[in-house]
């Protein structure tokens, strides 16, 4: 028997109430709580179970009409056992290949099979160009693709891949298939693996999970229901059948995977597409991954025929960098393995309003408060009076606490009105105390730099009392080792006192 039910759902977080309430207990946003009929079809007796023949009987399963459970789980009575683990091949995680390489990367090495991937992104930033250009590189490989068509006409899908180089003659596995209705969907999926049953492999796309809605599911397609309980089934597809599934999710104006938040625990993989700045660099990381490490960053270029990889990615934020001004200074961070050199620039200026302001991009604000703080404590720099503006070039971002010291060292450069000079990197995590440590791999950091012109570094000791390892020693840079922020700002505007200090000594 179906009952109506209604549910109140955060637009912002996907958090569920049975109560509408004016501040999200999830996510704190307030006036995002929307309200959601949905529909849930009784139980019958006896019918809570995993067996296929109750599972065709609930709205949850019916992609199951069609295949049976994992047959290892199915013991000789035709009921449900568990597995030995020492039954179950790791076979199951094969790779599919991805090119460009910079997105295998973030996909941990390759594409598992049987696994699903969100790919989340504002809309226009280039979800479906990146997924269609995958597509069609898939399938010169003898991998077939399906691409779910519920955005765009099969025809705007065919203009997008000419813009991409698409081959009619060579390119023929990559197909489409519009339909937005979950059901018959799985259906025609279903169908049309059993008839291509060659072994060839299939990738499904599914553009995008908003756009699609189950008949099960009493709400618009795009609400948090519809996308829970379709994302759901899909995955339990892409799990039986072994296809990978992409599924794209458009993210809200704040930045959040809006309804797709939802998926993620059932999902393998969130990837997050940005681009930087409004300008064509674009930009994917892993924020979840099973098969792989997070933190990973691609980064590409969109140009008129597709996306590319982008040559000389470490130093893409140091792009329009001007030298001799002050309030500059570079760091090289670490996103997953890539290094990258960034510049962080801050604008120190006497305050002409009552308050100060305090204007932040691409760091969190409050950790520029924090390391204003510890100026003022500890190197003795008054900022209290003025406002302060911190950016870091080229639209990038940073999360590497290595980039305290830089930004530190731009404050006080800008303050002090000296420039660090061009050829200088600044590295290090700054503690309350003041105290500069040391930062994870620092010889691909210095590495990176070396080949990029620097020739200076001020850094923590990375041994301190003790010797320098092999590599450091032989790095060409020369390392001004310090100990705390006020030493570190000192020699970071003026490291020319570094060597006067050591003929002195
Ligand atoms: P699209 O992939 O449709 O974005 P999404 O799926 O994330 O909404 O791409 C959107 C933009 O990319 C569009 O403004 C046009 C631009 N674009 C290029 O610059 N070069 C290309 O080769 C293609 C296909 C698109
Ligand atoms: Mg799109």
């Amino acid at each position: 028997m179906a009952k109506k039910n209604t549910r109140f759902f955060c637009k912002d977080c996907g958090h569920e109430e049975l109560r509408w309430a004016g501040k999200c207990p999830g996510c704190g946003a307030w006036n995002s709580f929307t309200e959601m009929k949905i529909e849930t079809t009784s139980a019958k007796k006896g019918s809570r179970g995993f067996t296929s023949k109750t599972r065709d009987s609930g709205p949850v399963g019916f992609a199951n009409k069609t295949m049976a459970a994992w047959p290892e789980a199915v013991g000789p009575d035709g009921k449900l056992r568990p597995i030995p683990l020492s039954k179950i091949s790791s076979a199951e995680t094969n790779r599919l290949p991805v090119e460009p390489t910079e997105v295998a990367r973030v996909l941990g090495g390759g594409l598992v099979e049987g696994s699903v991937v969100m790919l989340g992104g504002e809309p226009g930033v280039g979800k479906s160009t990146l997924l269609t250009g995958l597509g069609l590189w898939w399938v010169h490989q003898g991998i077939r693709v399906i691409y779910v068509a519920g955005e765009e006409s099969p025809a705007q899908i065919r203009m997008r891949a000419e813009r991409l180089g698409f081959k009619p003659e060579k390119e023929d596995g990559f197909s489409i298939l519009p339909e937005v209705h979950l059901e018959t969907l799985l259906d025609a999926l279903h169908t049309e693996l059993q008839n291509q049953a060659d072994g060839t492999k299939t990738i499904i796309i599914a553009d995008s999970i908003q756009t699609l809605h189950s008949e099960h599911i009493d709400s618009y397609p795009g609400s948090p229901t519809q996308i829970k309980y379709c994302g759901g089934v899909l995955a339990d597809f892409a799990r039986r059948t072994g296809c990978p599934i992409f599924l794209v999710g458009h993210v809200t104006k704040s930045g959040d995977l809006a309804g797709p938040k939802l998926l993620e625990h059932m999902v393998d993989t969130v990837l997050y597409f940005e681009g930087s700045g409004g300008g064509p660099i674009r930009m994917v990381r892993a924020v979840k991954n099973r098969f792989g490490t997070t933190g990973e960053l691609a980064v590409m270029e969109m140009r008129g025929d597709g996306l590319f990889p982008v040559d000389q990615a470490g130093v893409l934020f140091l792009s329009g960098r001007r030298g001799g001004e002050p309030g500059s200074a570079v760091c090289a961070v670490k996103n997953g393995s890539r290094t990258f050199l960034v510049e962080v620039q801050a604008l120190v200026s006497p305050s002409r309003y009552g308050t100060p302001q305090r204007v932040v991009q691409g760091v969190d604000n409050k950790r520029v408060a924090l390391l204003a703080a510890i100026l003022e404590k500890r190197a003795g720099l008054d900022l209290g009076g003025c406002d302060v503006f911190v950016k870091v070039a080229g639209g990038g971002r940073i999360d590497d606490p290595g980039a305290d010291l830089a930004i530190m060292a731009a404050l006080a450069s800008s303050l002090r009105e000296k420039p660090v000079p061009l050829d200088t990197l600044v590295l290090g995590e700054v503690g309350l105390t003041g105290e500069v440590r040391g930062v994870s791999d620092l010889e691909s950091r210095l590495r990176e730099a070396g080949r990029h012109g620097f020739k200076r570094v001020v850094m923590a000791d990375p041994n301190p009392g003790g010797k320098l390892n092999a590599r450091l020693k032989g790095s060409k840079m020369q390392l001004i080792t310090v100990t705390s922020v006020e030493e570190a700002v000192a020699l970071a505007v003026h490291p020319g006192a570094f060597d006067e200090a050591r003929q002195e000594g």
